[in-house]
């Protein structure tokens, strides 16, 4: 019998994002970590500084692809994984109504091929990055668990198959999983390691940074909602707060407890025009703007309630104000003007 690390876990799309802020929080609370990443997206940088950063604990990047099932096996086997995390995703909402066979390609049939692959290796927990898009137009608000799940773009249906499949898969095979449905993640860690670096970048609150710094307009996509300024509504959240609700989610797992779903939003409401005016504030220069057509796909208010996360994963988010969110990525922009190719 293979002696088990019960500390080892693979962590796909560990190289992106919200991935690399959880990675690097997983080897702060103990974890050697195995980053599975074809790096189409995510950044080989990344990962090398959070090895930098937590050198006590063992941190191998993976480059391949989460449809290649005989290399996830390998790799779960050779890092002998007790639970995997899952990120590998495409994530652009406008992209997966111009273009929804790819994203069921990577999410759906790259989701279940994890699956199945943890299924071959014996691998029987999951930690599921899933989005405030699997709800759609909210009926009510702030959106709670028990909310519908309608989702109104490809992105959200790919990412609700994938929630559908688990509590089948739980209730067949005994896979304990938690899905995590983040609202905005935004911010950057705030020791400076990792930060938001995505080609092209889509999200407002880089986007408004970049047109503080350099003038380059930023375009706001509708001012004609149903909402107070007619804007968008939003609930950003830190990445290393969501990072740290993964460790949570894991522990949970861990100490057998059933599987859980969890919203993960700081329950504020902030419109496209609260972001300008944040960005403003803490960079201390205008955002320059012009108001453009509607994005096909954007719902026009998403707001959670994460009452469950504090009470059952005890989560405690540490860097949820607006102005601290758009001051770490502001910081993580200045020092790094190309992302991670930036000279160190
Ligand atoms: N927006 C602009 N101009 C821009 C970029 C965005 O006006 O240049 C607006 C969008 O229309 C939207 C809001 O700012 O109203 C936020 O847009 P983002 O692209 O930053 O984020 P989304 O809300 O579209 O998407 C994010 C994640 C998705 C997730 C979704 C769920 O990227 O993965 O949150 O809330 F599904």
């Amino acid at each position: 019998m293979n002696p088990v690390d019960p500390k080892a876990v693979l962590v796909t799309g560990g190289a992106g994002y919200i991935g690399s802020h959880t990675v690097k929080a997983l080897a702060l609370a103990g974890y050697d970590v195995c980053v599975f990443d074809n790096l189409l997206a995510g950044h080989r940088e990344a990962v090398e500084r959070i090895a930098r950063a937590v050198p006590a604990r063992s941190i191998t990047l993976v480059e391949g692809d989460i449809l290649d099932r005989a290399r996830v096996v390998q790799a779960l086997r050779e890092s002998r994984a007790q639970a995997v995390l899952h990120f590998a995703a495409l994530l652009s909402v406008g992209e997966s109504v111009a273009e929804p066979a790819k994203y069921y390609e990577t999410n759906v049939i790259g989701g279940l091929t994890v699956l199945s692959a943890m299924a071959e290796a014996g691998v029987s927990r999951f930690v599921f990055s899933s989005t405030a898009a699997t709800f759609g137009e909210p009926l009510v608000t702030p959106i709670d668990e028990s909310h519908p799940q309608l989702p109104v773009n490809p992105y959200g249906e790919t990412k609700l198959v994938i929630e559908r499949a688990l509590r089948s898969l739980d209730a067949a095979t005994g896979l304990r999983h938690i899905v995590f449905r983040y609202f905005n993640a935004a911010g950057a860690d705030p020791e400076g390691h990792l930060g938001e670096d995505h080609t092209p970048e889509i999200h407002l609150i880089p986007r408004a940074i970049l047109a503080a710094l350099t003038g380059e307009p930023l375009q706001i996509f509708g001012d004609d909602y149903a909402t107070p300024d007619g804007m968008c509504i939003r609930d950003f959240v830190h990445v290393t707060d969501l990072a740290a609700a993964h460790v949570a989610g894991l522990q949970r797992l861990e100490a057998g407890r059933p599987s859980a779903s969890y919203n993960l939003g700081m329950g504020a409401g902030v419109s496209v025009r609260d972001v300008v005016s944040a960005v403003e504030r803490v960079t201390g220069r205008p955002v320059p703007h012009t108001v453009a057509a509607r994005r096909a796909g954007d719902p026009s208010r998403l707001v959670a309630t994460s009452s469950c996360a504090r009470t059952e994963l005890g989560w405690t988010p540490r860097y949820g104000d607006l102005d601290t969110i758009v001051s770490t990525a502001l910081a993580w922009h200045q020092a790094h003007p190309q992302g991670y190719g930036s000279p160190e």
